[in-house]
């Protein structure tokens, strides 16, 4: 496992990243997204919703905790943890999801942490000083993801 870091100079720059691994994702894939309020997660979503030729607006799954779209490439699972704080991940049959022939993304996945496959890829968000920096440090667990990621970001 090698860990990447990168910095995203606005929005869209974390838009296209995100549009650039969602053209290379397939089928059962797992991403895992922690970081602050307004770090950048829905944001990279949205790209990463791009890239999957998904042609709906994302909204943030807060109240729901799962989106589901399925007009793309593949079907996107969309998670928004941040509710399961105080336990409830073991309820939402999440496995099925995982195990799915679709691609799971969790936001605030530190709350998901137990239900987790073997293979995922994780992304950690940092905000800056300037408020339209942020920070993503990739950390690929399994080969398919180490090698998505030495492809799209270097
Ligand atoms: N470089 C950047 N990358 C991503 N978002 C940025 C960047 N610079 C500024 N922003 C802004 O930061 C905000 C990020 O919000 P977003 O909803 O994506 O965060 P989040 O991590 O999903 O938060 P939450 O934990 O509330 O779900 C947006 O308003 C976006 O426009
Ligand atoms: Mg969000």
């Amino acid at each position: 496992m090698e860990m990447k870091t990168v910095e995203m100079d606005s929005r869209d720059a974390t838009i296209a990243l995100g549009q650039k691994i969602g053209q290379q994702l397939a089928a059962g894939d797992v991403l895992v997204l922690d970081g602050d309020l307004g770090a950048g997660k829905t944001t990279f979503t949205k790209g990463l919703a791009k890239g999957l030729e998904i042609p709906d607006i994302i909204k943030s799954p807060t109240f729901t905790i799962i989106h589901e779209y399925h007009d793309g490439r593949l079907p996107l699972y969309h998670m928004d943890a941040y509710r399961l704080e105080n336990g409830g991940a073991e309820d939402l049959g999440l496995e099925e999801y995982f195990d799915s022939d679709g691609v799971s993304v969790v936001e605030w996945a530190e709350f998901v942490a137990d239900e987790l496959p073997a293979d995922f890829l994780a992304i950690h968000f940092r905000r800056t000083d300037d408020e339209s920096k942020r920070v993503l440090e990739f950390e690929p667990h399994g080969d398919h993801f180490d090698q998505l990621v030495s492809t799209v970001v270097g």
